[in-house]
């Protein structure tokens, strides 16, 4: 798969959003990266779901929505998903993770589990047919502006062998966090397909 990119739009200018969102237009970034978050999963409160219309408002890129929260299954029903959406969900966050997947599945989006980087790779193994993409967290969730967790590194170049070894050549792996010029290199080199572009790509 051709590498993407995905501007976190957390790390945007807020008080320049149409300026912003225009740019990225221009330079033809894949998708914006849209974090939401609890206070509960993670200890940070950010995007929303208005916030998600309001952006559609203003551009057709489409959105890769990362979604934070416990039991994502129940909220689903609060989002503007549309097709062509990548729309990730954390192992970490539900007991039910397979529902939550067959959930966003009948919403007809492109289905992403997200795992945070203590989260063994072993934990996919009966949820390879559920999913479209792995989005592997290189840093652990709530903030911008973290430090890459080293052993994330081998983690992708793993994940890529697992999936590969095991019926999911056709799931992408997108990388989330300290995703720094120097450091995408270093991923792209280890399988990443989708890169975050966060306040370390600046
Ligand atoms: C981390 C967020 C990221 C963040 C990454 O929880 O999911 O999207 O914006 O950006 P930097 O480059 O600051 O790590
Ligand atoms: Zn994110």
């Amino acid at each position: 798969m051709n590498s993407k990119i995905s501007a976190s739009m957390m790390c945007a200018d807020f008080l320049n959003l149409a300026d912003d969102i225009r740019e990225l237009e221009r330079i033809k970034v894949d998708y914006l990266h849209i974090d939401i978050m609890d206070n509960h999963f993670v200890p940070n409160i950010t995007l929303s779901p208005d916030y998600i219309r309001q952006i559609r408002r203003a551009t057709r890129i489409p959105m890769d929505i990362h979604l934070m929260i416990d039991e994502p299954e129940r909220h689903l029903g609060l989002f503007d998903f549309m097709e062509g959406d990548i729309v990730s969900i954390h192992y970490e966050s539900t007991p039910h993770i397979q529902r939550a997947l067959k959930a966003l599945k009948d919403i007809g989006v492109t289905v992403s589990i997200a795992l945070n980087p203590a989260t063994p790779i072993y934990y996919l193994d009966f949820l390879i047919e559920d999913i479209d993409v792995v989005l592997i967290m290189t840093v652990n969730p709530g903030y911008a502006g973290q430090s890459l967790v080293p052993e994330t590194l081998e983690k992708i170049r793993d994940l890529r062998i697992y999936l590969d070894n095991r019926g999911g050549e056709h799931v992408a792996i997108e990388v989330d966090g300290n995703v720094s010029f120097e450091n995408a290199r270093r991923m792209r080199k280890k399988g990443a397909d989708i890169f975050v572009a966060g306040s370390s790509s600046l």
